[in-house]
This record gives C-alpha cells, sequence and structure tokens, in this order.
C-alpha cells in the first residue's frame, strides 16, 4: 500500500501562523524579535537557505539583519561581528550558516556566540542540556522532525528509531532527543553511520526511520520494514536538464520504493525543510521573550 505523505509544507504554515500571532503580541509590548544571520561565503545551497530564513523571518513580522561575507573573511573578523550582534539588544538570536569555509574553526566560532542567543542550538551549554535532558533551545531540524511526528500522530515512546547519520546538526541531536523520557521521545535508538557494518540489519527493525546520510538513495526499499514511518532529511541537487535551474532536489531515500512500502513519509522538498526554518523562527521569539528587551527597532 502507498504509504501517506507527511506533508511538512502543511504542518509548517501551521506553526508560523501561530509563531506570527505570538510576535504581534510581543510587538504590542514593545518586544521586536530580531535574528542575526551571518553567511560566510557564496557557496549556493547556503545561500538559498538564508534567503529562505530570510524571507520566513520577515512575513513572520521578526526583524533579521543580514550579514553576507566573503569566502575569504578571516576567522577574528568573524568573531568580532559575532560579538557586535551578542551585545546588541536588537538581535534576540544569532544563525551562523553552516558549513563555514575551511580556513575557519567551526568549534571556535559555535561557541563565540551568547548561549542565550544561540538559536540554532549548537553551543556546547545547550547541547549539553539537552543531553541532560534540561531546558535549551533545541537545534531546529531535529525540533522539526520531533514536531513532524507528533502532527502526524506517530507514537514514538517505546518504537525502536533509527537514526542513519551521525552529524552535530541532525543524527546525533535528534537520536539524544528521541531518547529523552519525556512525553513524544521515550523512544529505543539506534544509531547508524559510515562505519556500520550491514546497515540494513538495523534499518530493517525500525518502526520510525530517520535518514539525514547526505547521500541519495542511502536507504532502497530492501532496507524498510513494511509500515515503517521514514522520515528523510536529506536534501541533494542532482542534474536535471529539463528544469530550468538544472537539477532537482532529492531525499536520501529512494522515495519511489520505500514509500510503497512505508505507512508514511515525508517528501523532498515539501517534509523536513519547512519544519527547520519553522523552528528557528520559534527558537528566535523564545530568545526574544526570554530576553525581553523593548527595542525601538524597525
Ligand atoms: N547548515 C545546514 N543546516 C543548518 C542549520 O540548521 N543551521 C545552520 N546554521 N547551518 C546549517
Amino acid at each position: 500500500m502507498a504509504a501517506k505523505i507527511i506533508d511538512g509544507k502543511q504542518v509548517a504554515a501551521n506553526m508560523r501562523e501561530r509563531i506570527k500571532a505570538d510576535v504581534a503580541a510581543l510587538r504590542e509590548q514593545g518586544i521586536v524579535p530580531g535574528l542575526g544571520v551571518v553567511l560566510v561565503g557564496d557557496d549556493p545551497a547556503s545561500r538559498s537557505y538564508v534567503t529562505a530564513k530570510e524571507r520566513a523571518c520577515e512575513e513572520a513580522g521578526i526583524y533579521s539583519d543580514d550579514n553576507r561575507l566573503p569566502a575569504e573573511t578571516s576567522q577574528e573578523d568573524l568573531l568580532a561581528l559575532i560579538e557586535r550582534m551578542n551585545a546588541d539588544p536588537a538581535i534576540s538570536g544569532i544563525l551562523v550558516q553552516l558549513p563555514l569555509p575551511p580556513h575557519i574553526d567551526e568549534q571556535a566560532v559555535l561557541p563565540a556566540i551568547s548561549p542565550a542567543k544561540d538559536v540554532d542550538g549548537f553551543h556546547p551549554v545547550n547541547l549539553g542540556n539537552l543531553m541532560a535532558g534540561r531546558e535549551c533551545f533545541l537545534p531546529c531540524t531535529p525540533h522539526g522532525i520531533l514536531q513532524l511526528l507528533i502532527e502526524s500522530g506517530v507514537e514514538v515512546s517505546g518504537a525502536h528509531v533509527v537514526v542513519v547519520g551521525r552529524s552535530n546538526i541532525v543524527g546525533k541531536p535528534v537520536a539524544n532527543m528521541l531518547l529523552q523520557k519525556r512525553e513524544g521521545a521515550n523512544a529505543t535508538v539506534t544509531i547508524c553511520h559510515t562505519g556500520t557494518r550491514n546497515m540494513a540489519h538495523f534499518t530493517k527493525q525500525a518502526d520510525i526511520l530517520i535518514v539525514a546520510a547526505g547521500r541519495p538513495n542511502t536507504v532502497t526499499a530492501e532496507m524498510v520494514k513494511d509500515g515503517a514511518v521514514v522520515i528523510d532529511v536529506g536534501v541533494n541537487r542532482v542534474s536535471d536538464d529539463s528544469r530550468k535551474t538544472g537539477y532537482r532536489l532529492v531525499g536520501d531515500v529512494d522515495f519511489e520504493t520505500v514509500s510503497a512500502k512505508a505507512a508514511l513519509i515525508t517528501p523532498v522538498p515539501g517534509g523536513v525543510g519547512p519544519m527547520t526554518i519553522t523552528m528557528l523562527l520559534w527558537n528566535t521569539v523564545e530568545a526574544a521573550r526570554k530576553a525581553g528587551v523593548k527595542t525601538l527597532v524597525k
């Protein structure tokens, strides 16, 4: 039977309406949520993500401070910009788009962002709190995945979740979030990665399969159990001469064959992607609410 599609675009649109209303209420109190956005270099995919994030801010009534820096920007200059944004009361949250150019050390940059403005949830303090099950900014893509599971009525407690991919942005945090003993989580979690022998042995056991490997066709139908819930986090550009852009987007899952076997599946595009941006808006509003700084901005 064909899988039901999890419509991330629709779930995101509903959440963004609620966020927009929250922003309007905060503005009434003189609090204007603001997001400082930093993009170093001109990677086309990163540029389009950052543009989408800024557009979403504008639609929600969140002020965004756009900083597009040349690829040769020094680490020192980037750290100085972050320091300025940390001190700026008009900036509630800071987003430094990853990956950074190779001459900049991500592990020096992310800890420089104030934990109170770390709306990506990548600061070691927030990651530590996440592991310990304490309140923190949740990383946006994992948080979006949890929201999709909740909205789709998927029973996570007691389920076997298999995560494919161990990135700091998705794999590790989503695994940690799902194993917490709380509502919407409490799963048994297995993480597979490039060092895993016989990955299909594990993926076939998944009630919920989350794939964030960064490679098309990482998961094919024979690797999936009948009736599984499949969350595809991949966003890969593959060349397609029939498109004006010369490419199309595909996930990490072979959608055509896997959707014939799964019970529920996210499409690419239109699944996890819109949720990532939505959770960024959510965190930015939370950061502004907590800071409670009255500004006269914008
Ligand atoms: N690059 C890919 N995903 C993300 C994300 O969620 N946040 C940031 N800052 N960079 C990314």
